[in-house]
């Protein structure tokens, strides 16, 4: 597998921005394209110089020419779309949120696990250098015990109700979209909290607008957590513990800078290495998957497949509390 074969499934905003990385990777080959339309996979595969251009999903995951597929689908067709490339034996990189909720992530996950499939959220934080980094600041005890983790992330748009920010039937609402990125933090920190609190305010179709939240641990370390799509918010995150803590700027889910605090010392800013590329680079990720399939991996240990379920826990909690439930779901918790 000298180089991984990919296809990229939907054509939309993040589609691009991801295939553009990829056909700047050496070791990367972008061979094949699938939509809900021919000719939207035909205008995609020559904007990106794509050979094979499929006008449907099952074409795309019965291609035995793609190694890997990238589901870049609105949030309520991650589950289709990714459990068909799996069940045709494909490897999966799904956007986040990776799924609409729990009862969809386990099932791409046990269909992964019946396929010996690789699958892996596409949490791009999780694989950027500068927030490895500070996970191992943190688990080497350079703040101490961990105390507290606030983050931010809120955007304001003209977003029409139909647009899939504000449909429920795309998983719309601020939380799926933008607070996954706050909650993912804290559980890469934290792991899984065993208290959940969250209020929200609700659109007039029913989706969160603004969410505040606060988790809670067993040991007590607490994180308070917010996302709105209407309020142009820092964007950033602090983590606080008992020696010290570290804050990151604007954009503390694609970093390219921190400063840690450690009582004692004089504050050490810490920048990304140039040749990391651009900060919002998503070629962290696609290198995390190839370096998995290349040795044979069918889950990342950057992302594991448990640690995602358990960010979808956490997310169906602050959506059962805050009353956002997307068409012909069920009650999300037991
Ligand atoms: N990692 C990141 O930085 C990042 C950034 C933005 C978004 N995302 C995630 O990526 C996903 C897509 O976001 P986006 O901003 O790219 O959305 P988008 O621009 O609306 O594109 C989504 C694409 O999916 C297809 N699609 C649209 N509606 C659909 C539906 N109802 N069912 C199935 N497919 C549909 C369309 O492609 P076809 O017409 O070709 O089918 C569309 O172009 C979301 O889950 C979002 O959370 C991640």
């Amino acid at each position: 597998m000298d180089r991984v074969r990919w296809g990229v499934l939907a054509t939309g905003g993040i589609a691009a921005s991801f295939a553009a990385d990829l056909v700047a990777m050496p070791d990367a080959e972008l061979v094949a394209v699938g939509s809900r339309s021919e000719p939207a996979a035909r205008e995609f595969a020559e904007r990106f110089g794509i050979p094979r251009a499929h006008g449907d999903w099952a074409s795309l995951a019965a291609d035995d020419g793609v190694d890997v597929v990238y589901v870049a689908t609105p949030h309520s067709a991650h589950r289709s779309a990714a459990g068909l490339c799996l069940e045709a034996g494909r490897a999966v990189l799904c956007e986040k949120p990776f799924t609409l909720n729990v009862r969809e992530a386990k099932e791409l996950v046990g269909l992964a696990r019946e396929h010996d499939t690789f699958l892996m959220e596409a949490m791009w934080t999780y694989c950027n250098p500068l927030v490895r980094r500070i996970k191992q600041l943190v688990d080497d005890g350079a703040i101490g015990t961990l105390r507290a983790v606030h983050a931010d992330f809120g955007i304001t748009g003209d977003f029409a109700p139909t647009h899939r920010l504000r449909d429920p039937a795309q998983g719309g609402g601020a939380l799926l979209d933008l607070g996954v990125y706050p909650v993912s933090l804290a559980h890469l920190l934290l792991g899984e909290p065993s208290q959940v609190m969250a209020s929200a305010v609700l659109s007039d179709e029913g989706v969160d607008l603004r969410t505040g939240m606060v988790l809670t641990w067993e040991g007590g370390a607490q994180a308070v957590l917010h996302c709105a799509l209407d309020a142009a918010t820092p964007v950033q995150a602090s983590i606080t513990g008992s020696r010290g803590r570290i804050e990151i700027p604007h954009g503390f889910f694609h970093p390219e800078r921190f400063v840690l605090y450690r009582h004692g010392h004089d504050p050490e800013e810490v920048v990304a290495d140039p040749a990391d590329g651009p900060r919002s680079s998503y070629r962290h990720e696609a290198a995390e998957v190839m370096r998995c399939l290349r040795a044979g991996e069918t889950e990342s240990p950057l992302v594991p497949l448990d640690g995602t379920l358990a960010v979808m826990r956490t997310l169906d909690a602050v959506r059962e509390r805050v009353g956002v439930r997307y068409p012909g779901e069920q009650p999300v918790l037991p």
